[in-house]
């Protein structure tokens, strides 16, 4: 709903020239400290995994970890971390991504996805889309299905949903919040 939206925004903190100048960093840590604001956002999420039918929820190293664990347990479907390169300690799928400097990679535990799961890919910001598409083709090369991608903010002037609609194959992304 419109108050929903409306307190989260109230909850996210603008910091200017961070990490580097000229960037607005988006903060979601006044959010995380409102517990009426965090657990709407997880009910907005929690709904969204019913409504798409998701079996798992993966979240995105790091931020996108702290949004998508307390989903997972309120919808009773499993949490499965995608991190950034050499944090895992079992079998991983690699997956490479650009950056605005060079590359960065991702990894999953092959074993953690199957063919039969429908996964709901959440994570704090859309920017550029490039983590977020990445993310897609660990899941598709671990065997499981993309039931969507749902974010807290998209920011529309860097063109992630154009650079994801791809890879979405028909998949629904979805932004609480366009910025
Ligand atoms: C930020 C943000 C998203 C990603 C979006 O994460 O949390 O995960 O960038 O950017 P993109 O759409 O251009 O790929 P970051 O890589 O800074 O790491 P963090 O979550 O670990 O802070
Ligand atoms: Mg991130």
């Amino acid at each position: 709903t419109t108050a929903v939206r409306e307190l989260l925004l109230s909850r996210i903190r603008d910091v200017a020239d961070h990490p580097k100048p000229g960037v607005v960093f988006k903060d979601i840590t006044p959010l995380l400290a409102d517990p009426e604001a965090f657990a709407a956002l997880t009910g907005v999420f929690a709904e969204q995994c019913v409504r798409h039918g998701a079996t798992k929820i993966v979240g995105l190293e790091a931020r996108g970890f702290i949004l998508a664990a307390p989903v997972a347990v309120s919808a009773g479907i499993g949490f499965v971390p995608v991190r950034k390169a050499g944090k895992l300690p079992g079998a991983t799928l690699r997956q490479a991504y650009e950056l605005e400097y060079g590359t960065a990679e991702i990894e999953v535990h092959a074993e953690d996805l199957a063919a039969g799961d429908r996964v709901l890919v959440i994570d704090d910001v859309l920017a550029t889309g490039g983590t977020a598409e990445a993310s897609l083709d660990l899941i598709r090369r671990a065997g499981a299905e993309v039931a969507g991608v749902s974010v807290l903010m998209e920011l529309g002037f860097l063109g992630g949903r154009a650079r994801l609609e791809p890879a979405l194959r028909g998949a629904p992304l979805e932004a609480v919040i366009q910025l």
